[in-house]
Formats: structure tokens, C-alpha cells, sequence
């Protein structure tokens, strides 16, 4: 059926009105005028397909990748990477106005590679076949190469095309290469039969949980070094990621504080970013594996002022944590527990540097967070092409 798409959503989809019922649509834009299928129907909402253009909008660009129509991995391809950026700038400030009630106007948007960024990428593995899972399903679309990656995990996908031809039961590959691009990481799920073809092409290799060479791989963030471990948590872009950390150390540097506390700290990247400008650091961090990781990048960057607390943030942290006069917190999707925020809310801490990757998780923060004013909010496209955006917002005490 014939249809105008009105605006998008914070997914990047198109809206429009099918019936009485508000239908999101993946590749269409404001203003256009489209024929679309409705492909799935729920109670609230439903979701269309295009069949066709009757009016194009003059934003619209022809996506890059071959597979953008049905793998679910892309939202944003068919605009430039200027309106994706003012788009996620729009949307952010409408974010912080709708859910923490705060007229914000976002500072800039640091933005770099649109294409051929990420350093990690998982896929799925169907009958010998490497996929990608599609739009709003658990099927699979077949792929020889994804456009986001960096093109040395592009080659490791056409060796690992040749290799799973005759490995059937293996389910999923990860891939995760270093900053440099010098050493490579395969984690497996599944029986493998030959492991020497995946020892070949790797330098750190586990395959279900079991480390089979290397179980850390050595990557790098400005001038510190990082191991990381398979299931440890490391930044995908390693140019936004330099510049966010850029923008952080910034802020620590500006402070001068005596104690920083970096919650949510991964393998320590953040917290060891900053150890130079501050007395002492404490890191929190629930993965074993990750605060394993840390403790081994303290030494590896000879840093002597910071140390790594493992657990959940919000069993940890209580009243005696408001001697730490900066407060970074970087939680995951979910944002802060709200124990978090009702000790960091009561806290003497003076700033308050918030990077989140879910505008919508750190508006509700932010608005519980009301002994705290926005001093600013910088975005990154660490995502580009799809609708994800990361931001740094620093918070001060009122
Ligand atoms: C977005 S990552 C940030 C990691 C790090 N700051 C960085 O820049 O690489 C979030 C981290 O929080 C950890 N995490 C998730 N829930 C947690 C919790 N309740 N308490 C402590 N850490 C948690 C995850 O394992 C992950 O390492």
C-alpha cells in the first residue's frame, strides 16, 4: 500500500500510519512517498517493508553495502554521514529534553571512517556458510565480507569461508583484530575438526572458552597498551575511541583531581588513560576476566596509582566512594542501577564524566541525577551507519 513517511525514529526508521497504527520502516525517509508491505504486525506497532519509491527524498544516497536490504546490521546507509551525524544530534537533544526534562544543545559530533571501522565483528555459521543475522529475525544472510569492518578482518573472512566449508557444526566466529592491525583474535562456538587451519590465521585462538593459543590479545589506545580477553569488553572504533578518551583525559586534566574512580572499567582503559593526572584511581568492573585483563595492563603501562575492584558496581559502591572527587561512569545499554545513582547523587564527587551508549538509559539518569547540572554533552559516531551514538556528558555538583 501507498504511504508517507512523516519523520524517523531514534532507530532511524521511518514513520508513518497504516490503518490507525503507527508502522516503522527501515530505508525510507521523511517526506517520501513509498509502497510498502506490512511484514509484521503487533499489538501496538507495526513494521513495513518498501516495495518501491513513488517520491524519493533529495537526502537519500544509494547504499553501499549489497547486503543493506536484509541484513540487520546497517540502519543508516541511505543518508550522507553529515545527516546521520545531524540526525543523532537531533536526537540526543530530543532525548535529554523528552526524558530528563533538558533544553541541551549537544557541543559537536566527533566523526570519522564511515565504512571500515570496526575492529571486532561476530558471525554466525550456518552448514559451512558465514552469515550475518538479518532485520528484525533470527535468519541469516549469507556474507562474504561486512563493509563496517576493517578490511584485515575482511581478509580473515574470506580465509574462514574456505575453512567452515568443511567445518559443519561450527555456530559462531568472532573476530576481533588490534588497534594496529597487527594481530588477530578467533574465538569459536562449535566442534571444530581441524584446528591448525584456525591456528594459522590467528594469533590468540579459543575455541569453546578453551584458550588454544594466546589467551590475550595486545591492542593499543593513544600511547598505552592493552591486553584484552575474548569476553572482555574493548571500544570497536579506534579512532572515536581515541578521541573520546581524548576528550576525557581533557576533562580530568581541567579538574585536577586528587582521586578519580572509573565504575565500569573493562580491561582499565579509561582509568589508565588518566592515571598521569590524578593522585590515585580505583576501577570497577563485574567480568573476571576483564579485571584479570587490567591488573595486567596496570603493569604493562607501568602505572602505580591505580587498582581494580571486581564485582557489581552497585555492590560495591556506597557512601564511603564520595572521597573520589571524579566520577567516570561508562555502564553498559541498561545505564546505572539505580543504587548507583542514589549513591553518586549523595556523593561529594564534584564532576560526574557520564559516556553512554543509549541516550534514552543516561536522559533517566541524568534526570534522577538532580543534585548534578549538564555542564556539557559531546557525541561520537563510534557507530557509524547505524543508529547507535556514544556520548561524554560532564555533570557538575549543583
Ligand atoms: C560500555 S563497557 C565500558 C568499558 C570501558 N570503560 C571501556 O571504555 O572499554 C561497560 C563495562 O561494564 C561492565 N559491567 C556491566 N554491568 C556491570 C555492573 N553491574 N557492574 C560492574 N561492571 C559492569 C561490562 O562488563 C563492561 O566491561
Amino acid at each position: 500500500m501507498e504511504t508517507k513517511i512523516t519523520r524517523l525514529d531514534d532507530f532511524g526508521r521511518g514513520v508513518t500510519r497504516i490503518n490507525d497504527k503507527v508502522c516503522f520502516v527501515k530505508n525510507a525517509l521523511s517526506e517520501e512517498i513509498v509502497d510498502i508491505d506490512v511484514i509484521k504486525e503487533k499489538k501496538k506497532y507495526q513494521i513495513g517493508k518498501v516495495n518501491s519509491y513513488i517520491t524519493k527524498s533529495d537526502k537519500r544516497i544509494t547504499p553501499k553495502c549489497k547486503y543493506y536490504d536484509v541484513c540487520g546490521g546497517c540502519n543508516l546507509e541511505h543518508i550522507s554521514l553529515e545527516e546521520e551525524n545531524n540526525f543523532k544530534k537531533e536526537k540526543v537533544e530530543k532525548i535529554l529534553e523528552k526524558f530528563a526534562s533538558k533544553k541541551v544543545k549537544v557541543n559537536k559530533i566527533a566523526s570519522e571512517d564511515e565504512y571500515g571501522y570496526r575492529n571486532k565483528i561476530t558471525l554466525r555459521v550456518d552448514n559451512g556458510r558465514i552469515c550475518l543475522l538479518e532485520e528484525e529475525s533470527n535468519n541469516l544472510v549469507e556474507i562474504d565480507e561486512c563493509i563496517l569492518a576493517e578490511n584485515k578482518i575482511n581478509e580473515i573472512i574470506k580465509e574462514l569461508k574456505e575453512i567452515v566449508k568443511d567445518e559443519k557444526d561450527i555456530s559462531k566466529i568472532m573476530i576481533r583484530v588490534s588497534n594496529n592491525l597487527e594481530r588477530v583474535m578467533i574465538k569459536v562456538d562449535g566442534k571444530v575438526n581441524d584446528v591448525n587451519l584456525f591456528k594459522e590465521i590467528s594469533d590468540s585462538l579459543i575455541i569453546n572458552d578453551k584458550v588454544i593459543k594466546e589467551e590475550y590479545l595486545l591492542s593499543n589506545i593513544l600511547d598505552k597498551k592493552f591486553l584484552v580477553s575474548s569476553d572482555s569488553f574493548f571500544q570497536v572504533n579506534r579512532k572515536i575511541t581515541e578521541m573520546m578518551y581524548r576528550k576525557i583525559i581533557e576533562t580530568v586534566k581541567e579538574n585536577k583531581p586528587n582521586k578519580v574512580l572509573d565504575l565500569y572499567c573493562g580491561v582499565g582503559t579509561i582509568g589508565i588513560c588518566v592515571s598521569s593526572y590524578t593522585n590515585n584511581v580505583l576501577g570497577v568492573e563485574v567480568v573476571e576476566k576483564a579485571v584479570e585483563s587490567a591488573n595486567k595492563n596496570k603493569e604493562l603501562n607501568k602505572v602505580g596509582n591505580i587498582d581494580f575492584k571486581c564485582g557489581k558496581v552497585e555492590n560495591i559502591i556506597d557512601n564511603s566512594y564520595s572521597t573520589y572527587d571524579l566520577i567516570i561512569v561508562d555502564p553498559p545499554r541498561s545505564g546505572l542501577d539505580k543504587k548507583v545513582v542514589e549513591v553518586l547523587n549523595r556523593s561529594n564527587s564534584k564532576t560526574i564524566v557520564y559516556v553512554s551508549c543509549d541516550p534514552i538509559t543516561l536522559a533517566r539518569d541524568i534526570k534522577l541525577l538532580d543534585n548534578y547540572e549538564i555542564k556539557e554533552v559531546e557525541l561520537f559516531n563510534m557507530f557509524p551507519r547505524t543508529y547507535h551514538v556514544e556520548s561524554v556528558s560532564v555533570l557538575e555538583r549543583r
